[in-house]
């Protein structure tokens, strides 16, 4: 099926309300047989349908789909003038990816309603089904070179937590380095990756999955896709569409990106203290080859780890490393 027809055919269903396979046919000037076929690859998508018979087939909640002029209403007047291209596609295949192969300009954004390789930290696949979640990539210029964006990510981890306190989200918090937790299970993920001359102008990609809706769409059988416990902005009460929610981050985002190399880290640490999961906790950190086990002590002004032990305070930065807690 073509993208057109697909979108058509998403668009009609999109209210939630059951359309009969003669009707769906009717407005798209195709064969009930022909609809049918179309209906059954949207599984592929992630797409729950159900279907009655002598009733037809419906989306069930229906889907609040991507609209640039929704979103782009909801961005503050302080955000818009940092904010560049908005590119919404129906599929692609990761929005980090557009962005850093392409040339975007600091304030390019791109966003999804599915990615069909959409990535995670440490090499992981981000389970992303169509239209209900958000995937959203911003992209930023940095002419300091990576050593500019120490704590970047737990930055952007802080601002995601405070755009979806305004929107009336309570209880996120973050598990260092940057994921977003409510009661232990996980939110959303940050992952940012960085191209161009590490040294000087360098290219950073700011990509953002926040899970939405995913309780009313994914399928059992998909259930196991995903490692980690994991929650939804639904199932935390929020029942805005992701439209107001993209336009409320880009509004706190886009300033702070600005802002990054005058405040660096300093303006957040005591911001993302206030929101770690793991505050004197017992954890572990684990990295490929080894496992370290101690306190966790906050991070330092670069967004790195402090880690009590019996040795003595440790420091980890990023990379390949997960935290767990040690009960
Ligand atoms: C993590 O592993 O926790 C980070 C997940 C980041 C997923 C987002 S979705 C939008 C952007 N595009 C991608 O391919 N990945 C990021």
């Amino acid at each position: 099926m073509n993208e057109e027809s697909f979108k058509s055919l998403i668009y009609r269903l999109s209210d939630g309300v059951f359309h009969s396979g003669e009707s769906l046919g009717h407005s798209l000037g195709v064969s009930r047989a022909a609809i049918w076929k179309r209906l059954q690859s949207l599984e592929k998508y992630g797409i729950l349908l159900e279907s009655v018979k002598g009733r037809g087939y419906r989306i069930p909640g229906g889907l609040s789909l991507l609209d640039s002029s929704k979103i782009l209403a909801g961005v503050n007047i302080a955000a818009q003038s940092y904010l560049g291209l908005l590119s919404c596609f129906d599929t692609i295949d990761s929005t980090n990816e557009f962005l850093l192969r392409g040339s975007s300009v600091s304030g390019d954004v791109c966003l999804a309603e599915r990615q069909s390789s959409g990535r995670g930290r440490r090499g992981r696949d981000w389970f992303s089904p169509y239209g209900k979640n958000l995937y959203l990539s911003l992209c930023w210029h940095f002419d300091q070179g990576v050593s500019a964006l120490d704590g970047l990510s737990l930055a952007v981890g802080v601002l995601l937590a405070e755009a979806l306190a305004q929107q009336g989200v309570v209880g996120v918090q973050l598990k260092w380095p940057n994921d977003l937790l409510i009661n232990d299970n996980k939110l959303g993920g940050i992952l940012i990756e960085v191209g161009g001359d590490l040294t000087g102008d360098c290219k950073v990609v700011i990509g953002i999955g926040l899970n939405v809706a995913m309780s009313e769409v994914i399928p059992v059988t998909d259930r196991e896709k995903i490692t980690q416990p994991w929650t939804d902005l639904r199932q935390a009460g929020y029942d805005g569409g992701r439209n107001e929610l993209i336009g409320g981050l880009l509004s706190l985002l886009l300033p702070a990106l600005h802002d990054y190399p005058a405040t660096g880290f300093a303006s957040y640490r005591d911001r993302w203290h206030a929101l770690n999961a793991h505050r004197n906790q017992s954890i572990s950190l684990r990295f490929p080859e080894r496992v370290e086990l101690g306190v966790m002590a906050g991070v330092n002004e670069k967004g790195a780890l402090i880690l009590k032990t019996p040795a003595g305070k440790k420091i980890f930065s990023g990379g390949e490393v997960s935290l767990r807690s040690v009960k």
